[in-house]
């Protein structure tokens, strides 16, 4: 059988480009002991990517030049070596950029029930993007109802979930979007109350949307963005440190504002979050998602492609907000 396989050509400075990778084609080896044959059917496009194949400030060991490209997947079992995993499960896991995965059972983050929602689901809304939204908004950032949550890529696969559930926690959530086209969607779809287009002035955008200041900010951009926003926490504000998509590189280190005495004044709490902590919680969470969305109550939006080699340029697109909602590949 043959495996198409996006590996790492070069290693990048910055936000990966489709140079640094390849496409080639392999052998699917024979499985052995304790392993199980995966095929893919959905490829998952995640901003994280760039620090799987970067050196610095990241809490894994890069991908090595050379190695099928790091990445979350939904697929079925179609061979298994392996006690308690059968041909005809479907799981999500680091299947990688590939058509076949040989995989042992420590690459499994869930086990899907094909039941609760579509498959292409389980790798945004019910993988790691929806299961963020929930754990990082609940566990940092507990909304009150009345309370202004701010959203940074408010319109994208986490920003899309966020928005939702603080509206049905009964806060005004607020989204931070690239384009007006993407603040309509999120008003329109994702339940927010008001938006802000970045690439306008900031902080006047923020004082007419935040008269009240705001309570949560679920930051994934960082930057410029995040620093305008501290000025404008309220009082005892939390503050969700969920992703860094605005910095472009971290050599050299990025040096700016500096926020320490927003955060002292205004007594905020800032906290880092990463779903891989939460591993526990997945099946739980899932099914939460999951009952939202067939109640009708949770609205999410994908944007898939069809090829495999337009991964790395798929990756480009999300950095550079060219996605419409949860950016996957499909293979079959
Ligand atoms: N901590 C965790 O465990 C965890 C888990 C999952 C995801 N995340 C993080 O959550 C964030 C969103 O991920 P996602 O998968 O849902 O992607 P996404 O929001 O679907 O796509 C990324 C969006 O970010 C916006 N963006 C890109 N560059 C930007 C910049 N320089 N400044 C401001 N906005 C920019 C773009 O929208 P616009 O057109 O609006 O600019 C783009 O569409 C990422 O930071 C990701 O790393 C964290």
């Amino acid at each position: 059988m043959n495996n198409r396989q996006i590996v790492l050509k070069s290693r990048p400075v910055g936000i990966p480009q489709p140079q640094h990778f390849e496409l080639v084609q392999a052998p699917v080896p024979e499985l052995k002991d304790g392993e199980f044959l995966v095929e893919n059917h959905y490829l998952s496009v995640d901003p994280a990517q760039r620090g799987y194949v970067n050196d610095e400030n990241n809490y894994a060991p890069p991908v090595p030049i050379g190695a099928v490209m790091r990445a979350m997947a939904v697929g079925k079992v179609i061979a298994s070596r392996c006690a308690g995993v059968s041909v005809d499960e479907f799981h999500y896991g680091w299947f990688g950029w590939q058509d076949y995965c040989v995989a042992t059972p420590a690459g499994i983050l869930r086990k899907i029930d094909p039941e609760l929602a579509p498959l292409s689901t389980n790798a945004g809304l019910l993988g790691i993007n929806g299961l963020t939204a929930y754990l990082a908004l609940h566990d940092i950032g507990q909304p009150k109802a009345g309370e202004t949550v701010l959203v940074t890529a408010a319109a994208g696969a986490v920003g899309s979930i966020v928005g939702q559930l603080a509206r049905q926690a009964g806060a005004r959530p607020v989204a931070v979007v690239g384009s007006d086209q993407k603040g309509e969607q999120c008003l329109r779809d994702f339940g927010y109350a008001d938006f802000v287009n970045y690439k306008q002035p900031l902080e006047a955008a923020l004082k007419r949307t935040c008269p009240k200041g705001v309570d949560v900010f679920f930051d994934n951009t960082g930057g410029e963005i995040a620093d305008t926003v501290l000025r404008q926490m309220a009082l005892f504000g939390r503050v969700i440190q969920c992703g860094t998509l605005s910095i472009a590189s971290w050599v050299p280190n990025p040096t700016g504002l500096r926020n320490d005495r927003e955060i002292l004044t205004r007594r905020l709490r800032m906290e880092g979050f990463v779903i891989f902590d939460h591993l526990k919680r997945y099946d739980d969470t899932a099914r939460k998602l999951a009952a939202m969305i067939q109640a009708g109550t949770l609205r999410y939006a994908e944007d898939i492609g069809t090829e495999i080699a337009d991964a790395p340029q798929a990756l480009v697109d999300v950095y550079a907000g060219r996605n419409t909602g949860k950016k996957l590949i499909r293979l079959r």
